[in-house]
C-alpha cells in the first residue's frame, strides 16, 4: 500500500468557552499572565450535556455524512483518550451504536490510554492495520476525544475540551513518512491522573515542562539520526515546512521550536548562521540539566528562532491558542490548524509533529502532504473543518457561571442516577448530547 495516512478530518470543540483575559483578572492572577505567559487566547469546555463520548459521536457521525463514508467501509476504529468516564467499557463501544445500526459490527480495535499521548497510539495502529496483511480493503478511524479540566489554581487556564476524527487509509493527501520517527519513554511522575474519584489529575508543573522539553530532545535526536541513515545528510529544521507540537498551552510550543534550532546548533546543522552561531555557542557547553534551567538559553533561542517560528509554527497554533489544551485531540487540532490556514499552499511539503504523553510517552513523526482527490482533498478537509465559523460561533461564559460549571461537572463526575437539563440550545444541529445516566450508570444520549 502507498501512502497510507489521513484521508479525511473533523473536529468538534464545544460552543461553550470563556476569555483567558477575563478569567485571568477574575483568578486574580497579574495582567498578561495566561494570554502572554501561556500565550492563550480562549479555552473551551463541557457544560453538562458535553461529554468525551458524545463529542466522538458528533465528530464521527459528522466526518461519513460530510466526507460521504458507508458506515460498512469502516474495518478498524480506535479511540485514544485519557478521559475516564469507565474503567472497563471503551468509548470505542459507545461509537459502535453509528454502526450497528447499519449492520457493520465487523470492526476491529479498542481505547489506547497514556495522557495525551493515545490518539497518536490509535493513529499508529490503524496506519500500521492498513499497512499490514490482515488489512481487508477498508478504511480505518482514528478519533481522539478528552476534556481537559483542572483543580482551581495555576493549571485550571490550561484546560480545554475536543473531538477529533480521522479517517485512514491508502493514496492519503496526508501520508506517513514511515521511516522517519523518534520516540522517547521513559517513567516520570509529570501528571498523572492515581484519584480515581477525581477527573483531576495531580501535577508538577515545572517538571512537565522539563519532561517535555527533555522528551522533545531526545525524539529529534533519533529523529535527526534516522533521517541522516536514510538520506545521507544532516536534518535541520529547514529540512520541513512546518512543525506541529502537542500543545497544553502556546509558551511551551515556543519554547519547544526554540529548543529544536539549539538542537541544531549542536549538530551544526545548515538552520544555524553565523550570527546564530555566535548567540547560540555561549551555551555550548551546558549539560543537559543545567540547559532545561537557563533562562539566557532560553531567551537566545527564542530570538534566534523567531523568523523560523512565524513562519513554520505559528500557522499551526490557532485552535489550541482559542480551545486550550484538548489533551489528546491537542497535537491534531494543532495539525488541523495547519490545514485551515495553509491547504492551498501544503501540496508536496514536509510537516514534522510531536506528540507528548505525560508518564511519559513521545514520538517524533514525519508527514508528507499532497492536494489529493476529492473528497479527501486538503482543501475538502479544510471546507469541511470549518473552523472559523465553528470558532466564531462560540458562546462566552463569564467566570462565575465557568466555575459554577466546573463545581456541577466535579459532582456530577463518577456519579449515577443523573438527568441533565437537556437544554441543547447552544450545541449546533447535529451535535450529541448527555440525557441521563442512569440508576445501573448507564448513559444515554440523543442527536439535535
Ligand atoms: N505577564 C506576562 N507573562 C507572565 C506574567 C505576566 N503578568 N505573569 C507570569 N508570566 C509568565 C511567566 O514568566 C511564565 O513564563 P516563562 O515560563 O517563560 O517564565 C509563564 O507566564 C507562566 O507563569 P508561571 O509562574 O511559570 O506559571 P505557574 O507555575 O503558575 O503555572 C503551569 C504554569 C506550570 C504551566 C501550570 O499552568 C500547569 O501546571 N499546567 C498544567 C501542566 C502542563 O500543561 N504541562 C505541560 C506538559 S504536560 C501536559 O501536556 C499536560
Amino acid at each position: 500500500n502507498k501512502n497510507v495516512g489521513i484521508l479525511a478530518m473533523e473536529i468538534y470543540f464545544p460552543p461553550t468557552c470563556i476569555q483567558q483575559e477575563i478569567l485571568e483578572a477574575h483568578d486574580g492572577a497579574s495582567k498578561g499572565k495566561y494570554t502572554i505567559g501561556l500565550g492563550q487566547d480562549c479555552m473551551g469546555f463541557c457544560t453538562e450535556v458535553e461529554d468525551v463520548i458524545s463529542m466522538s459521536l458528533t465528530a464521527v457521525t459528522s466526518l461519513l455524512e460530510k466526507y460521504n463514508v458507508d458506515p460498512k467501509q469502516i474495518g478498524r476504529l480506535e479511540v485514544g483518550s485519557e478521559t475516564v468516564l469507565d474503567k472497563s467499557k471503551s468509548i470505542k463501544t459507545f461509537l459502535m451504536q453509528i454502526f450497528e445500526g447499519c449492520g457493520n459490527t465487523d470492526i476491529e480495535g479498542v481505547d489506547s490510554s497514556n495522557a495525551c499521548y493515545g490518539g497518536t497510539a490509535a493513529l499508529f495502529n490503524c496506519v500500521n492495520w492498513v499497512e499490514s496483511s490482515s488489512w481487508d480493503g477498508r478504511y480505518g478511524l482514528v478519533v481522539c476525544t478528552d476534556s481537559a479540566v483542572y483543580a482551581a489554581g495555576p493549571a485550571r487556564p490550561t484546560g480545554g475540551a475536543a473531538a477529533i476524527a480521522m479517517l485512514i487509509g491508502p493514496d492519503a493527501p496526508i501520508a506517513f513518512e514511515s521511516k522517519l520517527r523518534g520516540s522517547h519513554m521513559a517513567h516520570a511522575y509529570d501528571f498523572y491522573k492515581p484519584n480515581l474519584a477525581s477527573e483531576y489529575p495531580v501535577v508538577d508543573g515545572k517538571l512537565s515542562q522539563t519532561c517535555y522539553l527533555m522528551a522533545l530532545d531526545s525524539c529529534y535526536k533519533t529523529f535527526c539520526h534516522k533521517y541522516e541513515k536514510l538520506e545521507g545528510k544532516k536534518f535541520s529544521i529547514l529540512d520541513a515546512e512546518y512543525f506541529v507540537f502537542h500543545s497544553p498551552y502556546n509558551k511551551l510550543v515556543q519554547k519547544s521550536f526554540a529548543r529544536l534550532l539549539f538542537n541544531d546548533s549542536l549538530r551544526n546543522a545548515s538552520s544555524i548562521d553565523e550570527a546564530a552561531k555566535e548567540k547560540l555557542a555561549p551555551f555550548s557547553s551546558l549539560t543537559g540539566d543545567e540547559s532545561y534551567q537557563s533562562r539566557d538559553l532560553e531567551k537566545a533561542s527564542q530570538q534566534v528562532a523567531k523568523p523560523f517560528y512565524d513562519a513554520k509554527v505559528q500557522p499551526t497554533t490557532l485552535i489550541p491558542k482559542q480551545v486550550g489544551n484538548m489533551y489528546t485531540a491537542s497535537l491534531y487540532a494543532a495539525f488541523a490548524s495547519l490545514i485551515h490556514n495553509k491547504h492551498k499552499t501544503l501540496d508536496g511539503q514536509r510537516v514534522i509533529l510531536f506528540s507528548y504523553g505525560s508518564g511519559l510517552t513521545s514520538t517524533m513523526f514525519s508527514l508528507r502532504l499532497r492536494e489529493g482527490q476529492h473528497p479527501f482533498s486538503l482543501s475538502n478537509i479544510a471546507s469541511v473543518m470549518n473552523v472559523a465559523d465553528k470558532l466564531k460561533s462560540r458562546h462566552e461564559f463569564s467566570p462565575e457561571k465557568f466555575v459554577e460549571t466546573m463545581h456541577l461537572m466535579e459532582h456530577r463526575y463518577g456519579a449515577k442516577d443523573i438527568v441533565t437539563s437537556k437544554d441543547c440550545s447552544l450545541l449546533a444541529p447535529g451535535t450529541y448530547y448527555l440525557l441521563e445516566v442512569d440508576s445501573m450508570y448507564r448513559r444515554s444520549y440523543a442527536k439535535k
